[in-house]
């Protein structure tokens, strides 16, 4: 395999049996880093165990002539994250780059989700990214050099219908990488968050009805896929985003976007402070500054039934 941007180094990626973390795993592999392909073979809202996805993967990797392992524990898991690190030691010697990427779908109305609905999302999203971040940072540390890439979402960034547990889960994955930022800037360690929008089988769930019909929505996913959100990830892992820190970038079709973070827009300040009703009349001063919540995007309106 001819020399690569991700040349000699080594990367985690989870949930890389299919969708976007699939399209990650080739294109990191193809670049020629040695890639831990962990998936635990889930359904799209459970914890199925089926190992096929990730070894298809690593299969592939292969015959392009890449370097590949299968990983099939859940994220879930503390001891099993653990374990998913360890393989990239056992089997490649270091860790370079770990994409939490992981994830499940359990969208109902909020007043219809269970504890088990709210419960299951967090784990993998969340909990999954703090296991695996926690098993891979004390290498990072030691070896002064890495680089976290974690997948939130819109739903995250705007909140969505039918999503409540997804878009805390997705907007939580963003204090935890700004936090993982600030205290591993020191250690020369990178830590970004990729906004996807890709043609999956997690899109491909989101119902059609209010956009245009199936027809429509086929074809806005057809201009999606994974290799799009791949570009980006291989990118950002590789030295030539050294500059790249705490940032966060979507990536949909052949448009990479960069997304501001939130910052005070006024303050009102009123000497000896407020009461409530001196506050009710200043508060029309920031009216003009209110800006609507627009759910996730066209792209994921939940249609409740
Ligand atoms: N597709 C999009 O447009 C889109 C938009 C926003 C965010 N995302 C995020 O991007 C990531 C990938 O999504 P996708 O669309 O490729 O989904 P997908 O369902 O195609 O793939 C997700 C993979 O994660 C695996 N997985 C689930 N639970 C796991 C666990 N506990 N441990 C290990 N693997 C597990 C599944 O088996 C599956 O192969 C997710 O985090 C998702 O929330 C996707």
């Amino acid at each position: 395999m001819a020399e690569g941007m991700l040349q000699g180094k080594v990367a985690v990626v989870t949930g890389a049996g299919r969708g976007i973390g699939r399209a990650i795993a080739i294109m990191m592999a193809s670049r020629g880093a040695s890639v831990v392909v962990n998936d635990v073979g889930a359904g799209l809202s459970d914890q199925n165990a089926d190992q096929s996805p990730a070894q298809e993967v690593v299969d592939t990797i292969k015959k392009a002539g890449g370097q590949a392992v299968a990983a099939y524990d859940s994220v879930a898991d503390w001891d099993g994250a653990h374990r998913i690190i360890k393989s990239a030691l056992d089997n490649f010697g270091r860790i370079d780059v770990l994409v939490n990427n992981a994830g499940i779908l359990r969208d109902k109305m909020f007043h219809h989700m269970t504890k088990d609905d709210i419960d299951a999302v967090l784990k993998v999203h969340l909990y999954g990214a703090f296991n695996m971040s926690r098993a891979t940072v004390e290498h990072f540390r030691k070896q002064e050099s890495g680089v976290f890439l974690h997948m939130t979402s819109r739903s995250g960034i705007y909140g969505n219908i039918g999503q409540a547990n997804y878009a805390a889960a997705k907007l939580a994955l963003v204090g935890f990488s700004n936090s993982l930022q600030l205290e591993m800037e020191r250690f020369n360690v990178r830590s970004n968050l990729i906004s996807p929008s890709a043609n999956t089988r997690m899109t491909q769930s989101v119902p059609s009805a209010k956009r245009g019909g199936a027809e429509a929505q086929a074809a806005r996913l057809a201009a999606m896929p994974p290799e799009g959100v791949a570009v980006l990830a291989t990118m950002l892992a590789s030295d030539a985003a050294s500059n790249v820190r705490g940032q966060i970038i979507g990536a949909r079709g052949s448009d990479i976007i960069l997304y501001n973070h939130p910052r005070p827009v006024r303050i009102l300040q009123r000497d000896g402070g407020w009461t409530p009703e001196s506050l009710a009349e200043a508060m029309p001063a920031m009216a003009s500054l209110y800006t609507p919540i627009q759910a996730g995007s066209d792209a994921m309106k939940w249609n409740p039934v």
